[in-house]
């Protein structure tokens, strides 16, 4: 295994919770209020992750549709999250989706910070969502538990500093680190044909830099970078640990939750890919004919 010198990386971060109970909204006011606008347009672009800097450090989000790209990446036994938000509407409480929400993150092992959502408006409890989740035995701090609560409001940006903040805690307990020298290896966060530019992927650098050039082996594709870009759609040279980024260059779409290494040996990728492409066909091909 490669040795290098390991530094602190910044926590990949989920947001899980009810339908309806504002994961959308409050990744959006994140992104709209704390990622630099790209030199293109302005507007960053929605893709499946971002990464944001605060004074205190930077936070990376995965923007998952609802908890069917989490469990496929669990399901894959890829470990794509460091925390987990879980959002619970403070004008409607604890939900079904909610308790599944809990359940996901335990099972993965992963710890949750609470941000109990839509404060702004009327009908907000915050002591309710409080004793709902300490039914659930998701106990606040300040009630003796090991759970940060922060109440937001994703209308008026309320509480979303302090939500930071509470993440930016929450991974200094989990002391998270990377070796930046050693080679690229991560997750798939979501890919698709453009038509134009080709396979488009987002990938989750997990650990090491990823480059420009490097080749890369994403579940049954491969392919070459030939350009890396940021969230903002800017073209970078290179993506470090836990930083989310688009890459252009991969022979096809590589499915969510898949992992992708850097390799050295292009000739090798290419028969590893094609390998697999084969294995894929053999077990499709029994299936169908089962
Ligand atoms: P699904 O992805 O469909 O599960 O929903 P979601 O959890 O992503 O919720 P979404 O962000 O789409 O918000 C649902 C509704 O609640 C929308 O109408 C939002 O405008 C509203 N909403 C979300 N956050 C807030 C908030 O902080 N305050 C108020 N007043 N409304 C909010
Ligand atoms: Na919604
Ligand atoms: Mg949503």
């Amino acid at each position: 295994d490669y040795q290098g010198e390991a530094i602190k990386r910044a926590p990949v971060v989920t947001v899980m919770g009810h339908v309806d109970h504002g994961k959308t909204s409050l990744l959006d006011y994140i992104r709209t209020t704390r990622v630099a606008a790209g030199e293109s347009g302005g507007i960053t672009q929605h893709i499946g992750a971002y990464h944001v800097e605060t004074p205190h450090g930077m936070i990376s989000f995965l923007d998952t549709p609802g908890h069917a790209a989490f469990t496929s990446m669990r399901a894959r036994g890829a470990k794509s999250t460091d925390i987990v938000i879980l959002v619970c509407a403070a004008d409607d409480g604890v939900m079904p989706q909610t308790i599944e929400a809990i359940q996901h993150a335990r099972a993965a092992g992963v710890p949750m910070v609470v941000a109990m959502t839509k404060i702004d408006k009327e009908g907000a409890d915050i002591d309710r969502v409080k004793n709902e989740l300490v039914a659930q035995e998701v106990v606040p701090e300040e009630w003796g538990g090991d759970i940060q609560f922060v109440g937001v409001s994703a209308k008026s940006g309320e509480g979303i500093d302090e939500l930071l903040e509470a993440l930016l805690l929450q991974a200094e307990v989990l002391e998270l680190t990377a070796v930046p020298s050693a080679p690229a290896k991560g997750v798939v966060v979501e890919a698709r044909l453009d038509r134009g530019r080709g396979s488009v992927a987002t990938l989750l650098v997990q650990n090491g830099t990823l480059k420009k050039g490097d080749i890369v082996l994403a579940g049954l594709q491969m392919g070459r970078v030939r350009a890396l870009l940021d969230e903002t759609g800017k073209a970078i040279n290179a993506a470090g640990p836990s930083i989310p980024v688009e890459i252009l260059g991969l022979d096809g779409t590589p499915e969510a939750g898949e992992e992708f290494i850097v390799v050295a040996d292009e000739r090798k990728a290419r028969e590893v890919a094609n390998f697999r492409q084969g294995k894929y066909r053999e077990v499709r091909f029994a299936r169908q004919h089962s």
